[in-house]
């Protein structure tokens, strides 16, 4: 595996999450301030071929897993190309997508058809104005039709993306569960995490331990299921269930020691912690007209100052960070 790629804590890096823009079509209240944020001018975005270009050489060091994030993926007009484009690179088992699945049921087929592996969908609410209320928009009907739109197609598991915040959702949580009864979805209840402008505090935070306790009333027998070595999510199962359930504990259990993550930003940046906020732009080394060794030199040196762990809820509650529109998770 390559140097590059590998931190100081022998991390290996071979899962990339490429932000395609940061734009969205909702305005979710965990995401963004309801005002929105500052756009990036256009130019100033990685175009098509500068995204193929960076993809090609991570994979080429070793990554076999890209997902794509946003903002909105799916809004980006040359998201089937760079899918398919994508696919052809050797080494890359698996590209993925997280959307929101306001556009998903109508660009469905064109994706599975480009090769698309992966689909993680957001909901936050069953109940349609609480939906809207979350994420200040309407759309409620077009993401669960989304969702059996994925799982008719053959997408399985598909994964469910529920941000957990007290007095909003913490009353859903059965409900969601109890998705998982007949369909072969992967309900996450994601704990509150604190980003630029989108006003955490750890009373809003549902903690994993909360979580569990209120499902197990229900399900006593809730069933611990094996996750992958570097899995962000802690899974589990009702017996008899077709689907699952995940639990994504970054703030009350951070699973930093098995991180194999690294991300891009729309605007070129190379991310290589959620939580850090140093960055370094491999777009403006790429249009210096830099070699593939000289860009590997900056990437390294970026990823052997990754830290050990994120520095807790509090400290990056504090923290100068982005808006997690402009990150994409
Ligand atoms: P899979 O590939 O299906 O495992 O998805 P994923 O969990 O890697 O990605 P997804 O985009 O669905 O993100 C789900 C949640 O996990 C979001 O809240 C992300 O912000 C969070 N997440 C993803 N990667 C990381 C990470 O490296 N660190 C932390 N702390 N959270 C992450
Ligand atoms: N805390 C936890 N998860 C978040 N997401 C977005 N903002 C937050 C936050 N503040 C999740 C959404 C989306 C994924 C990319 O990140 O559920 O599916
Ligand atoms: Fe990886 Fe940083 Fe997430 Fe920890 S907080 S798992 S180091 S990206």
């Amino acid at each position: 595996f390559s140097a590059f790629l590998t931190d100081s804590f022998g991390r290996r890096h071979n899962y990339l999450r490429i932000s395609l823009t940061e734009k969205c079509n909702l305005r979710c209240q965990y995401c963004m301030p309801e005002e929105g944020v500052k756009l990036t001018p256009r130019g100033q975005l990685l175009s098509t071929s500068e995204v193929l270009t960076l993809a090609q050489l991570f994979v080429r060091e070793g990554v076999d897993k890209i997902r794509l994030t946003g903002g909105e993926p799916l809004i980006r007009p040359d998201v089937l190309d760079i899918i398919t484009e994508l696919k052809k690179l050797v080494g890359l088992k698996t590209v993925a997508v997280t959307t929101n699945g306001i556009n998903l049921s109508r660009l469905l087929p064109k994706l599975k058809d480009a090769g698309l592996d992966l689909i993680n969908i957001s909901l936050d609410s069953l109940v349609p104005a609480k939906f809207e209320f979350v994420v200040r928009r309407k759309g409620f009907h077009k993401v669960m039709e989304s969702i059996d739109k994925a799982v008719e197609l053959g997408y399985n598991p598909v994964k469910i993306n529920c941000v957990v915040m007290r007095g909003l959702n913490e009353d859903e949580l059965l409900d969601f569960v109890q998705l998982t009864e007949k369909k072969p979805l992967e309900v996450r209840f994601i704990e509150y995490m604190p980003f630029d402008g989108n006003k955490w505090n750890f009373k809003k935070m549902v903690s994993y331990q909360e979580m569990l306790d209120q499902i197990r009333q229900q399900w006593p027998n809730l069933e611990r299921l094996q996750s992958g070595p570097a899995d962000t999510a802690k899974t589990f199962k009702v017996p008899g269930f077709k689907g699952q359930l995940g639990f994504i504990t970054s703030m009350s259990d951070n699973f930093c020691g098995s991180c194999n993550r690294l991300r891009i930003t729309a605007d070129g940046n190379l991310k290589v912690c959620l939580f850090g906020n140093s960055e370094v732009s491999l777009r403006d080394i790429l249009r210096s007209g830099a070699s593939d060794e000289e860009l590997l030199r900056i990437i390294g040196a970026a990823v052997g100052r990754k830290k050990k762990q994120h520095a807790g809820m509090f400290t990056i509650s504090q923290m100068k960070n982005r808006p997690m529109v402009l990150i994409g998770g």
